[in-house]
């Protein structure tokens, strides 16, 4: 058998295109209304998508006024999904910054229980500045401390986790025996930032623990995603600079100790689908004439921690001079990379960058035909730039519906994708092992 690819379908807002919540082919539902994460979900389900994915924000963006993207709370939302669906992964965004570890193990231990073993959490630092006024106001962390802390909570979060051996509930009616405390121990951690006495209050979970994917890229993000993440989301504008990061981070995964298939890397994907590439590119063209370039560049602004780029005018040619270097921004450090790299490559105009970036904020957009779009996924699946794809449909449900309908039959002719479930927890989906009880 080939070896098989793996699609997470992230959802946000109408689609990831900046102007889909306008767009006619998009859901009519309101963002809070969860019917339309369920349809979406199922939609997906039905197809045998490995997992669905949301993201969160803590904090209200600058754009709100323009930009139809409301957060209902992860956690919150997928339980509600979980009790819709049998067999997808369900990856919940949190953040290490502004949650206590203790909070986060119960949380995600009870959807992984909820769920029956398909609970992920997408371990995030937060970069948007605006979170740090809704937690004390005391202003952001910086960029190394954040992940500083990050490590030392999934310390706690993990031990809590193994806190409970698989054999410790009983719930014998008989006996009147409902757990065994000798199998249930206390994590007494006191570090630097955390104290927690542990155990958790809730036993071991289907999973053993919740599957673990983490986002940041730069080289202290790729460092903590070596450590501990098991699926890795990254963004990517061409396939070189993925398949570099995909062989950067498989060499420092293996060098802490843990296998190369352990972790899967999962770049995203934009893709705009037509009949032919004329129609890809008009359906493309149309989104673009319902942005606002103000909105880019309002977005622009705080993926650089709040540099100011009004005085850039939309029409000249840009050059890497116009930003902050990118090592000093305490922000969304490696989105810049991607945007300050593309600009010393292309040298677009602010005009053409925000178009750009509008499609999927720094991800691969590319429009095309079902072949094409089949192509260019099974080339960066080989030619080692992915082990599968964060599908980022630019208008939602239009746009998922045209990929499950007219792509995956291509990839599963190819026999690169699979045409039912074999397993029913996300760790069977992606292949990855149960982790080893620390109880003997
Ligand atoms: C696909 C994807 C999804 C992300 N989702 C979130 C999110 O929901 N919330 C968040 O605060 N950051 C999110 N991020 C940002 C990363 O977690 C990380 O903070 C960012 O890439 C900057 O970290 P770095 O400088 O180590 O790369 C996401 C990144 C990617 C690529």
């Amino acid at each position: 058998m080939r070896r098989q690819l793996h699609l997470n379908l992230f959802i946000q807002s109408r689609g990831h295109h900046e102007a889909s919540w306008r767009h006619p082919a998009a859901s009519e539902l309101p963002l809070t209304d969860i019917r339309y994460y369920i349809d979406l979900a199922q939609r997906a389900e039905g197809a045998a998508l490995d997992s669905i994915f949301l993201a969160d924000q803590l904090a209200v963006a600058d754009d709100v006024g323009q930009a139809g993207r409301t957060w209902l709370e992860p956690l919150t939302a997928l339980s509600a999904i979980a009790t819709a669906t049998s067999r997808i992964g369900l990856i919940g965004t949190a953040s290490t910054t502004y949650t206590e570890p203790f909070n986060l193990a119960r949380q995600f231990a009870s959807l992984d229980h909820i769920s029956g073993g398909r609970a992920a959490w997408n371990i995030v630092t937060t970069w948007a500045v605006g979170a740090a006024r809704n937690y004390g106001g005391t202003g952001s962390l910086s960029h190394a401390d954040r992940y500083q802390r990050a490590d030392e909570l999934m310390d706690v979060v993990k031990g809590l986790w193994d806190s409970w051996a698989e054999d410790a509930v009983l719930d014998d009616r008989e006996s009147g025996r409902y757990a065994r405390p000798e199998r249930i121990r206390a994590i007494g951690h006191a570090g630097e930032h955390y104290a927690v006495a542990g155990p958790m209050n809730l036993p071991r979970t289907p999973q053993g623990r919740p599957v673990l994917v983490q986002a940041g890229s730069s080289d202290t993000g790729r460092a903590f995603a070596a450590r501990h993440a098991e699926a890795i989301f990254t963004a990517h504008m061409e396939k070189a600079t993925a398949q570099a990061f995909y062989k950067d981070l498989k060499a420092r995964v293996v060098a802490a100790g843990r296998p190369a298939d352990g972790t899967l890397i999962l770049p995203g994907l934009s893709p705009m689908i037509g009949g032919t590439e004329q129609e890809a590119l008009r359906r493309q063209r149309e989104l673009e004439e319902l942005t606002d370039p103000e909105v880019g560049r309002k977005r622009l602004s705080g993926r650089f921690g709040g540099h100011d780029f009004s005085h850039l005018p939309l029409d000249k040619p840009l050059a890497p001079e116009d930003f902050p270097d990118p090592g000093s921004v305490e922000a969304a450090r490696s989105r810049t990379e991607v945007i300050v790299g593309l600009v010393r490559r292309d040298r677009p105009t602010l005009r053409q960058l925000l178009a750009y970036l509008a499609g999927a904020r720094g991800h691969f957009v590319f429009a095309g035909t079902p072949e094409q779009v089949a192509d260019l996924i099974e080339s960066w699946h080989r030619d080692g730039a992915a082990d599968g794809f964060n599908l980022m449909p630019p208008v939602l449900p239009w746009m998922l519906e045209v990929f499950l309908t007219e792509v995956l039959p291509i990839l599963r002719r190819r026999g690169l994708f699979r045409t039912t479930y074999e397993g029913t927890t996300l760790r069977e989906h992606y292949g990855l092992a149960k982790p080893a009880s620390r109880w003997s």
